[in-house]
């Protein structure tokens, strides 16, 4: 049977560390309540748009592989912050890489968007339609996050990692194993951003100007659930035991979260690999950053199996079974770098936060172009951060 192995990896980290200090310098909150609560200490801000991370990220993920991007038959952008509607992302990502052979596709089930990205490329995959994916996780959240609401602003990030999936021939066991995906949209309520669609085209609230429903313990209590029930699943289904589990790599939105999950699924917390400290919640980034540093650091061992649970708005939930071939290594590097970024978090912080007042404030007179910045970067002429 065919199946889709893992076969390159790569990440791309926007540079700008914003601390929890940086977060009490406009946020009525403090380090030791935000590490308490979450252990977050830190998480990235992007000076460049998704496709540029994702663009290095993939050069890196196909070096690693040993391809070009003309072997690629299909490139999925797996982020719930594309760019624009029309046209997708994905399409952005392919033009960049010259990967004229490739489908493009963005999937976007806010923070498990590159795992069910990654269903559906091994499902085209083992469906014989495809044989080499790029998969991108991949999210640059800064922009509408809601900065003065301290109950969310403290919980993200940004960040970028890319895999690359090649069929597997027949008899290898490496690859995909198992996959469950779930939603729970009876909760779909409790994680919105308002502000975002065509549902805000009445002009009650602006397009751009963010607003995020938010219910904490809801959420956490139905993250905890869905990607514990999910990850029995999978194992279930693959026939193996919590002791077979290598190395858990899940979704990092909090670590009291991951704790809970971890002791559900039988995984002590050795077995299982943190991010969250230094990057917070990247949304779909997460779990392929998790990844690709996983790799980097050599807890991913030849033959491993590794457990990949997640959860994000909708409230999607799902978890990934994934058996790693021989090879941990890259077969090769490439020399690519994002463009210098001259500011530091905070100040690019402010600076949206100083845009989503004249934002709302222009939206309340309905006077003025609403989004001159916007406007530039469609016109190709500058970044939004
Ligand atoms: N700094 C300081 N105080 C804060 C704060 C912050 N950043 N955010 C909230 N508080 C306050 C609240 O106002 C509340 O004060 P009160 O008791 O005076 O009313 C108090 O802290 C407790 O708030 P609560 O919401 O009960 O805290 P919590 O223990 O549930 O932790 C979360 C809040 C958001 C960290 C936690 O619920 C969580 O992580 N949930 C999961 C959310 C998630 O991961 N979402 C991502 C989806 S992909």
């Amino acid at each position: 049977m065919t199946r889709a192995a893992i076969t390159g990896w790569g990440k791309c980290m926007p540079p700008a560390v914003l601390t929890n200090a940086d977060l009490a310098t406009f946020l009525d909150t403090d380090d030791a309540w935000i590490t308490q609560r979450t252990g977050i200490q830190q998480r990235r801000i992007s000076h460049v748009l998704g496709s540029e991370l994702s663009y290095v990220a993939a050069k890196r993920a196909l070096a690693c592989a040993g391809l070009a991007a003309k072997d690629l038959d299909l490139v999925v952008y797996g982020s719930c912050s594309s760019e624009e509607v029309v046209p997708n992302t994905a399409s952005a990502v392919q033009y960049r890489l010259g990967a004229w052979n490739a489908g493009a596709m963005d999937v976007n089930t806010a923070c498990t968007s590159f795992l069910y990205g990654l269903s559906t490329a091994n499902g085209l995959i083992r469906a014989g339609s495809v044989r080499n994916a790029l998969v991108v996780g991949v999210e640059n959240i800064s922009p509408f996050m809601d900065w003065d609401n301290r109950g969310v602003a403290v919980l993200f990030g940004d960040g970028c990692a890319a895999v690359v999936l090649q069929a597997t021939g027949d008899g290898d066991d490496t690859g995909l194993v198992a996959d469950k995906l779930g939603c729970y949209a009876d909760s779909r309520q409790i994680l919105r951003v308002r502000g975002h669609g065509t549902t805000y085209s009445n002009r009650e609230v602006t397009y751009g100007d963010t607003a995020w429903d938010f219910d904490g313990q809801e959420i956490f209590k139905r993250a905890v659930h869905g990607m514990g029930s999910a990850a029995a699943d999978v194992l279930a289904r693959a026939g193996v035991t919590p002791d077979d589990v290598h190395l858990c790599v899940p979704h990092q939105a909090n670590l009291r979260i991951i704790e809970f999950v971890a002791k559900r699924a039988g995984i002590p917390m050795e077995r299982v690999f943190l991010t969250v400290r230094k990057y917070g919640n990247m949304s779909s980034a997460t779990v392929p950053v998790a990844l690709v540093e996983a790799l980097e650091e050599g807890r991913v061992a030849p033959r491993s199996l590794l457990l990949m649970p997640a959860f994000g708005a909708g409230l999607t939930f799902c978890a990934h079974l994934v058996r790693f071939g021989e090879r941990v290594t890259p077969i090769d590097t490439v020399d690519v770098e994002l463009p210098p970024c001259d500011k530091t978090a905070l100040q690019l912080v402010n600076e949206l936060r100083a845009l989503k007042k004249n934002r709302s404030r222009s939206a309340k007179g309905l006077a003025g172009p609403i989004f001159p910045e916007t406007q530039a970067v469609l016109a190709g002429s500058t970044a939004v951060a």
